[in-house]
């Protein structure tokens, strides 16, 4: 039968980019992640479809690869150049203070509330230091986009950090804070019914007001009776943020390195992920070490080496230890990426090679796009 078929046969990276409305490239620190969201977006782009990438810090020569001047919350529409004429590519660069001040104007009563919590300092600090807010406002956005943009597909890139639970645990942690005991006696000082929890509060803004100073104090107060009313809103954005994201629509895409302490920070990701129910749907692992020959038909790196002991003190001689050596670290490579692999299965595994220049203009955007998907 066809379904057992298309069941049984393995899955692409392509395949799991035509089945996506939103894709997410997650991993550690440098592996290329803003790079690999842009090349998708690309590449998406130049088989059709309108899309969107949302860039979080990008190197400053692949931001004006892009056309990106500043941070920006408004797509702006990449030139793709003639082969993409039947899509779109627009990008932008997260703006993390205005994502978070529209989510405030959004949900405030009226423009009042919102215009007392925009200009308070507590606030000034959470919206922009608030360790996870980022991450917060990279999935908002693209919730934002996904859910009332006209876009076929969205890509989302990730801050880097060493916990994918950063990304998206972040909205229902903000839900969590805003349940918080502390932070409900704090809103409840003004009431005199509660005079017990007065009380309390009062001990409990000494006791910070002596730790953190009390103008801080005194503004995280002002912002929390600021909020008052507006948690409930925050709290169903994040829920419909959270399904979303667990959504089947939704494809995490895992980017790695072949190095050893790289890939053991991937395995965590992935170990992480499943237990938000999340399965990694594609790994790609970056800048690997490039094997000489099409696949099966070139020497291996023992036989290199045999060759040149044989030709030892020629020229071709010194070719053949280069091979070697390389065939070497490719072949430990893949060493430290069997558990990983396995770990991801059956979700496809991309390999991609090192290249000798860096990836900072569309050209280079597409030699990789090629790599990626061939
Ligand atoms: N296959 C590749 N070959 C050569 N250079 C690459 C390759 N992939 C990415 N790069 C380069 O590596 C650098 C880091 O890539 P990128 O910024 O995409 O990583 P990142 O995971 O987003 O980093 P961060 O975690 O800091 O946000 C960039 O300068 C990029 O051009
Ligand atoms: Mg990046």
């Amino acid at each position: 039968m066809s379904t057992a078929t298309n069941a049984s046969r393995p899955q692409g990276l392509r395949d799991v980019l035509e089945g996506s409305r939103v894709v997410v490239c997650c991993g550690s620190g440098g592996v290329g992640k803003t790079t690999t969201a842009s090349v998708i977006a690309l590449e998406a782009a130049r088989a059709g479809r309108r899309t969107v990438v949302v860039t979080i810090d990008p190197a400053r020569r692949l931001a004006d690869a892009l056309g990106l001047e500043s941070l920006s919350n408004t797509p702006t529409r990449v030139d793709i150049g003639p082969e993409g004429s039947a899509g779109e590519m627009h990008a932008l660069m997260l703006d993390t203070k205005s994502t978070f001040d529209g989510l405030v104007r959004r949900y405030s009563a009226d423009s009042d509330q919102a215009e007392r919590i925009l200009a308070n300092r507590f606030y000034e600090n959470i919206s922009s230091a608030l360790s996870g807010t980022q991450e917060y406002m990279a999935s908002e956005k693209l919730y934002e986009l996904a859910e009332e943009g006209d876009w076929d597909l969205v890509v989302v890139d990730t801050p880097p950090t060493r916990h994918a639970l950063d990304f998206i645990d972040a909205p229902q942690r903000l839900a969590t804070f805003l349940d918080h005991r502390l932070y409900k006696v704090l809103m409840t000082p003004t009431r005199g019914i509660v005079r017990a929890v007065n009380v309390a509060a009062q001990t409990v803004v000494r006791s910070l007001s002596k730790v953190v100073g009390g103008e801080v104090v005194a503004d995280a107060i002002a912002f929390f009776q600021a909020f008052e009313g507006m948690e409930e809103g925050f709290k169903q954005r994040a829920a419909a943020v959270d399904a979303l994201l667990g959504s089947s629509e939704t494809a995490f895409i895992l980017v790695a390195s072949p190095r050893a302490d790289t890939v053991a920070e991937a395995g965590y990701f992935a170990s992480e992920l499943a237990n938000h129910d999340i399965a990694v749907r594609a790994l790609v692992v970056n800048r690997v070490q490039p094997r000489f020959g099409a696949a099966g038909t070139g020497i291996g790196a023992a036989e290199a080496r045999q060759r040149a002991e044989t030709l030892g003190g020629t020229a071709i001689g010194s070719h053949f230890r280069a091979l070697a050596d390389a065939l070497t670290m490719a072949d430990g490579e893949d060493e430290n990426l069997r558990g990983l692999t396995g770990q991801i299965a059956p979700a496809p595994v991309v390999r991609v090679p090192v290249l000798p220049v860096e990836v900072t203009d569309m050209d280079g955007l597409a030699i990789l796009g090629q790599l990626l998907l061939e």
